[in-house]
């Protein structure tokens, strides 16, 4: 099939839905690529390096929109593109399915195939199509830079001779994927960052990050996103409450905001009130990603950049991911070019539209003449549901020493029961079994115990990195080989310095390894 993509209409939009590098890969599905002449100009992307690649350079939008089976790109279609939409045509675009119902009503009347990019539902399998993420992890780094470019300090503390700067301090509201990769971006720069969300599971990610979640002193039976497909819903009044509480704490301490926080299909949350913003240090800066949808701040002036009377500067674009063309265009023409693999299973260059796929299936909102949005729920939980804690009751300290007595008797006396167990066992083996058998039976037996003891008192998060360490000390064999190094034999030589050798790569790996893995359980 022929694979086109037009010259983005939308102004400013520099991104484009093929690369060259993604053209490549098209090819290899057995398709034709298409591409409007100067479509990649703006990303850096040039006629010449598509031509190179292989695609077919079309000269006019409407001989491409012509040509093309499927229409790939980046914005929704405005009036002209629509008018060009055509039976039978599949395209794979931004759609904004809830605000543009007419279009797509439009796009089904006509028999057209819609696929709405920002549908890709958020499962594991999808993550290679979910556009919506990685345009959101470009808008949440370069929301950083963008506030390091207005804000007057470092973000990192330094001692110079000149003086002392402290380090910058950024809070970074919601911690989806912009939020993640706000995070990321402001920690390496050396702000010391603090993060909220009020989905408690990300709390672990947030710390793993070298940030500070914002813990609330509430408590609330709080979402884990499982049942919402992965994102965030509605809190409680007194929840709000709380969570404003906590900011208007830290607005006077606080240099750069970050604001990410978002339920899909509705208006963003008011969470950076006017009081804060007034208690903010002046050449402070807020950077609103949610401006598109009203703002988390409510002074945020969308697609614009405003300075308060107390000096600090609120930006509100929509367009962060556009102000990284080429790496947006690189991000999003590959998500495409995952989802049109998914469209030819067979990789022979026909589009088989499976509407049983769960991926497929959410994000076409037109197919077959007819309207397919809203999509059923996805079979699959977004994420795996945190167990419900139970909230330990207040215990007087007589009580709780009662209660530790139990424990500990309780305990005691199944360790007793076990050993007397274990001692009948052995000795009824022993009564049958030659001597040489007890003496390997009984140093298993207690390896069993011991190593049984030594796991079980590890947390399931350090499983990982406890595997490292004792693959690194079973390389122990190790003294085995060097034994055997010595001896006459030429071949027993190499084999036991071969063994050496690989010994020492498990040794230091396993504990180079290991100490990584501690590393990111480390608390800066
Ligand atoms: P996401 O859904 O992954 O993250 C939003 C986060 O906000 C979630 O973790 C959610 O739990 C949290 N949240 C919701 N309500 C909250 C509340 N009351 N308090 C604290 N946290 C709350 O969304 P994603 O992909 O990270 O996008 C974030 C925002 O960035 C969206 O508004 C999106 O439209 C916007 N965006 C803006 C761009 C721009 O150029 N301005 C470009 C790309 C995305």
């Amino acid at each position: 099939m022929k694979i086109g993509t037009p010259k983005e209409v939308f102004e400013g939009e520099r991104r484009v839905a093929m690369t060259p590098e993604s053209a490549l890969q098209l090819q290899k599905l057995g398709h034709e690529c298409l591409i409007e002449t100067g479509a990649g100009a703006a990303s850096g992307f040039d006629d010449a390096a598509y031509a190179a690649a292989g695609v077919e350079v079309v000269k006019t939008a409407a001989a491409l929109w012509q040509a093309a089976d499927v229409v790939a790109k980046v914005r929704a279609p405005d009036d002209t593109e629509m008018k060009r939409l055509r039976d039978g045509q599949t395209l794979i675009s931004f759609f904004s399915p809830v605000a543009d119902e007419a279009k797509m009503q439009a796009a089904a009347k006509k028999g057209a195939t819609v696929v709405a990019m920002e549908m890709i539902p958020r499962i594991s399998r999808a993550q290679k199509m979910d556009a919506l993420s990685s345009m959101a992890n470009i808008a949440g780094y370069r929301a950083v830079i963008e506030a390091g470019n207005n804000f007057g300090r470092f973000f990192t503390g330094q001692i110079t001779a000149a003086g002392k700067v402290p380090p910058a301090k950024v809070l970074v509201v919601g911690a989806g994927v912009a939020g993640l990769a706000a995070i990321g971006t402001s920690t390496s720069l050396g702000a010391i960052t603090l993060a909220f969300d009020v989905r408690p599971e990300v709390a672990e990610q947030v710390e793993s990050m070298g940030a500070e979640f914002v813990y609330l002193d509430f408590e609330e039976e709080q979402t884990d996103g499982a049942a919402t497909g992965g994102y965030a819903s509605v809190s409680s009044p007194e929840f709000r409450e709380a969570q404003l509480a906590k900011f208007r704490e830290l607005a006077p301490d606080v240099d750069i905001v970050i604001c990410t926080a978002l339920i899909p299909n509705r208006e963003a949350p008011e969470l950076w009130t006017e009081d804060m913003v007034a208690a903010m240090k002046p050449g402070s800066v807020i950077v609103d990603l949610a401006a598109e949808k009203g703002g988390n701040c409510k002074q945020t002036v969308m697609d614009e950049k405003i300075v308060t009377e107390n000096g600090v500067t609120i930006i509100g674009y929509t367009d962060f991911p556009s102000r990284m063309g080429t790496q947006a265009s690189t991000l999003y023409s590959t998500n495409i070019r995952h989802l049109l693999t998914d469209l030819t299973p067979e990789k022979d260059g026909v589009i088989n539209h499976n509407m049983e796929d769960d991926v497929i299936r959410g994000a076409t909102i037109a197919h077959a003449e007819a309207v397919t949005f809203p999509p059923p729920p996805p079979k699959v939980a977004a994420i795996a549901a945190a167990p419900k804690k139970e909230t330990p009751k207040a215990l007087t300290p007589e009580e709780k020493r009662a209660a530790e007595l139990a424990a500990f008797k309780a305990q005691t006396k199944n360790q007793v029961i076990l050993l007397g167990v274990g001692g009948a066992l052995l000795l009824a083996v022993g009564l049958v079994a030659p001597a040489s058998f007890m003496q390997h039976f009984i140093v298993f037996v207690l390896s069993v115990f011991i190593g049984f003891q030594v796991i079980w008192g590890v947390a399931h998060s350090l499983h990982t990195p406890l595997m490292a360490i004792t693959n690194a000390i079973s390389s122990i064999i190790i003294l085995g080989a060097l034994m055997q190094i010595g001896s006459g034999s030429g071949l027993v030589v190499i084999l036991a310095a071969l063994s050496v050798f690989m010994c020492g790569i498990n040794i230091f790996g396993g504990f180079l390894v290991t100490r990584r893995m501690l590393a990111m359980f480390q608390k800066s």
